[in-house]
């Protein structure tokens, strides 16, 4: 579904990404561990066609996709939620979905019902305005609202982030069933304990560069690599 081949990328002068690899299959939940700085958010931005690589090669269902303009790659099925989520504070929760929304090309398609099917909190504050949403609903609105693009690949940039540990899994139940609606997933994430409940396969970046990569089993027993490289 998706494959990354040794991605250059730079903020203007500075070098953040050094040739960052890295697969996802159909029907996988992918994560992306790191710490603070060590450039997830640029791995999901540059797969998104945001900050583009200078080197190195990407593709989407075997097509080079390196350098396309966002749009197009969400044309294509590739959904970005990013982490500072960007919802429409003056519109309700259903215009926020309304406005995402996109033909599928498929019957199976999403749409508000089924998208409310998935976060059932969001239809009892459909009227509410995005601006006086908690965090926790910002999150799940923001995952939706890419879910009425019809993605095949969503690119989730640490959805649990600063939620309270309840939260946290009831979210973790959501994006697990984003897995059962057949949805591929690359999960960036600095929380490792929801990575290992979530997650098929994981990748460790570490100041640009992928040290480690394993099955989620692996990456349980390994508390070596964890350790030196995720501080738990
Ligand atoms: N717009 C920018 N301009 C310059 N440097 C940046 C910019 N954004 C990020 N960086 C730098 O790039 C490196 C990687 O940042 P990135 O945001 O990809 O890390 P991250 O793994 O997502 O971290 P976090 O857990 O904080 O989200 C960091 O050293 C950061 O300071
Ligand atoms: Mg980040």
């Amino acid at each position: 579904m998706l494959e990354v081949e040794g991605i250059h990328t730079f903020y203007g002068l500075s070098h953040i990404l050094f040739g960052v690899s890295l697969k996802v299959e159909p029907g996988e939940i992918v994560c992306l561990l790191g710490r603070n700085g060590a450039g997830k958010t640029t791995t999901m931005k540059s797969i998104m066609g945001l900050t583009p690589p200078k080197q190195g090669s990407i593709k989407f269902k075997g097509e080079e996709i390196t350098g396309k303009a966002p749009y197009l790659l969400a044309r294509k099925g590739i959904g970005y939620v990013p982490d500072d989520r960007r919802i429409f504070a003056d519109l309700t929760v259903g215009e926020n979905l309304e406005i995402a929304a996109r033909k599928a090309r498929e019957h199976e398609g999403w749409d508000k019902e089924r998208v409310y099917e998935l976060f059932p909190t969001l239809r009892e504050i459909e009227s509410r305005k995005g601006g006086c949403l908690s965090g926790g609903e910002q999150k799940m609105l923001a995952i939706a609202r890419a879910l009425m693009g019809n993605p095949e690949l969503l690119l989730l940039d640490e959805p649990t982030e600063g939620l309270a540990p309840m939260l946290v899994r009831t979210l973790e139940e959501q994006i697990k069933k984003l897995r059962e609606a057949g949805l591929t997933v690359l999960l960036a994430e600095q929380n490792v304990r929801s990575a290992l409940r979530l997650g098929d396969r994981g990748y460790i970046i570490d100041n640009g560069q992928i040290r480690y990569q394993g099955s989620i089993e692996e990456l349980r027993e390994n508390e070596e690599v964890r350790r030196k490289y995720l501080l738990v």
